[in-house]
């Protein structure tokens, strides 16, 4: 896909069906995530692939019972953990917020020019995610998301966004 249409029709999906994600696909989306760039290309990040249903129907629960990211066939749960020195700005020891961020990002995008369905998730209890897929206490829950095909819901292009003339400005 063009690089401009997989942007564009990038929406959050809501509505999965049962069909599996092939490993090929699975594959080229974490290669996607992998090459993203971090401050000091420090990479303070983790991938955990949830195919297993009860684990996803627990880590679902702990977004807040959105059980709906369950029917996914996959979820993923990006990770990250802090640095133990500040060096200002964006770089001290949250700076894996920022990092895991733009990874998922690469991953969300990549994943729709596989024609996968994403959604991102933030509204989850770290701690129970951790307890639900056995992770070690220093790593941070950035962000979730079910991975699979749209079900009811299709790739429409993005709505309710500003204007570009409002949110950019020449100075
Ligand atoms: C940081 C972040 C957290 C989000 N958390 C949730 C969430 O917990 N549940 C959900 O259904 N959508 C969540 N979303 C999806 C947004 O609601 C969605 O991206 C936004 O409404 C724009 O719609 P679109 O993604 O279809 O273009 C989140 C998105 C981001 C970037």
């Amino acid at each position: 896909m063009e690089f401009y249409d997989v942007v564009k029709t990038r929406r959050s999906i809501r509505s999965y069906g049962a069909d599996p994600v092939p490993e090929a696909s699975l594959g080229r989306v974490l290669e996607a995530a992998r090459v993203a760039p971090s401050g000091h290309n420090r990479q303070l990040w983790k991938f955990y692939v949830v195919r297993d249903a009860e684990k996803r129907r627990r880590v679902a629960e702990a977004c807040r019972g959105q059980t709906w990211i369950a029917k996914a066939p996959v979820v993923i749960v990006a990770v990250g953990w802090k640095i133990p020195f500040n060096r200002g700005g964006y770089m001290g020891e949250m700076s894996f917020m920022m990092d895991v961020s733009i990874v998922f990002t690469h991953l969300v995008l990549a994943a729709r020019a596989e024609g996968l369905g994403t959604c991102w998730i933030g509204d989850f209890e770290n701690d129970k995610v951790r307890e639900a897929l056995g992770l070690p206490e220093d790593q941070h829950v950035v962000a979730v998301t079910p991975l699979g095909y749209p079900d009811k819901q299709g790739f429409t292009a993005s709505t309710g966004r500003k204007p570009l003339s409002e949110i950019a400005e020449e100075v």
